[in-house]
């Protein structure tokens, strides 16, 4: 069943509400921004590819109903709906990324009359969610190139078709194995507290026919000393110019594991989602959620009230614990200071 996570209507945003599943399958159609910035915020769409397609389809969505010639008017109203959408979410670099080329797009051609820039970005959106798709599916090949017949993997948070425009970093690299012919088995930890784990990943799997087990964050040192697992496959919300890598909270512990196992953890991610700007995992700004979503998850109190919280969402992995970086290049080695940026150049 193909999934559609989301796309742009004409004059609207159609997107899947992804706090619905895995119990319905419910669309959300999208025609302002302060709808939008919530769904992101409330994470109806995740995942550092898509809230990047959605910012930029946001831009259209803020500015369809411009009217009148004034450029300036225009230009500002593009910057004001941008900084909005920007402040969202902090980690995933996609979003800004998303956003910088929307802008980048009007102000490159200021010379034109608001009617075409509304046009060109109308095209640059479409054509953000388009690369996705074929970035996806080019990382899902090299990717597949790591993994043996037989192979089972450990997953972490949903890095899908749900979490892209279409078929995924991470399980993209899954899924192409499996459509190869190898046989591929999958644990996916469940990914407190929001369980993107055990709602999004596992539906996903489960819709493609892959065998898949699903296990609580806390026993994946224990299938892999019980040497159930051959790899660990991660996606990435931002990776530094050295390769330290943010992600879904519990990837770090994820990373340690591996490494204390002799197991091979990889990264697989767009380019988009690395940022030079960034010299190491340290600069990458973290966000930080809500109590309520640790002690009252999916409406059942779990933890005495106002019980003090630290809920991170994301943490760094260290370059050194990344056996290599699955990107729509290629598969990177380390040293990831260098290798990456010689990809980007060859790109
Ligand atoms: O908080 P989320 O659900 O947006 O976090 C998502 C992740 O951490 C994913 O692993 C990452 O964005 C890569 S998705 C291809």
């Amino acid at each position: 069943m193909p999934v559609t996570t989301i796309e742009w209507r004409g004059d609207h945003i159609r997107m899947i509400d992804q706090t619905r599943l895995p119990l319905e399958l419910v669309h959300l159609e999208i025609r302002d921004v302060d709808t939008l910035a919530e769904a992101i915020k409330s994470l109806r769409v995740r995942g550092a590819p898509a809230i990047g397609i959605a910012g930029a389809f946001g831009v259209l969505v803020g500015l369809q109903d411009f009217a009148g010639k004034d450029k300036a008017a225009f230009l500002e109203q593009l910057d004001k709906v941008s900084d909005f959408l920007v402040s969202t979410r902090p980690t995933a670099v996609n979003l800004s990324w998303a956003l910088k080329r929307m802008r980048n797009t009007a102000h490159d051609h200021a010379s034109e009359p608001v009617s075409v820039l509304k046009q060109l970005l109308k095209e640059e959106a479409l054509k953000i969610w388009q690369e996705d798709r074929e970035t996806c599916r080019e990382i899902g090949r090299h990717g597949a190139t790591l993994i043996e017949d037989g192979f089972t993997i450990l997953t972490h948070c949903n890095t899908g078709a749900l979490a892209t425009a279409d078929y995924g970093t991470a399980l993209g690299v899954v899924f192409t194995a499996n459509e190869s012919g190898k046989k591929v088995t999958v644990y996916a930890d469940e990914t407190r507290p929001l369980l993107q784990g055990a709602r999004l990943n596992v539906w996903e799997l489960m819709n493609e026919g892959i065998d898949v087990t699903l296990i609580c964050d806390n026993t994946a040192a224990f299938v892999m000393q019980q040497k159930k697992i051959d790899c660990a496959i991660v996606g990435a919300d931002r990776i530094a110019a050295n390769g330290d890598t943010a992600n879904k909270i519990g990837t770090y512990n994820v990373a340690v594991l591996a490494e204390k196992h002799s197991i091979p953890f990889y990264v697989a991610a767009p380019y988009s989602t690395i940022d030079f700007d960034i010299p190491d995992g340290s600069k990458i700004p973290i966000e930080v959620r809500s109590a309520e979503e640790v002690t009252n998850g999916f409406g059942r109190r779990t933890a005495p009230p106002e019980t003090k919280v630290y809920s991170p969402a994301f943490d760094i992995t260290p370059n050194e614990l990344i056996t290599a970086i699955i990107t729509e290049a290629g598969v990177i080695q380390p040293p990831f200071a260098a290798n990456l940026k010689k990809h980007v150049k060859q790109k």
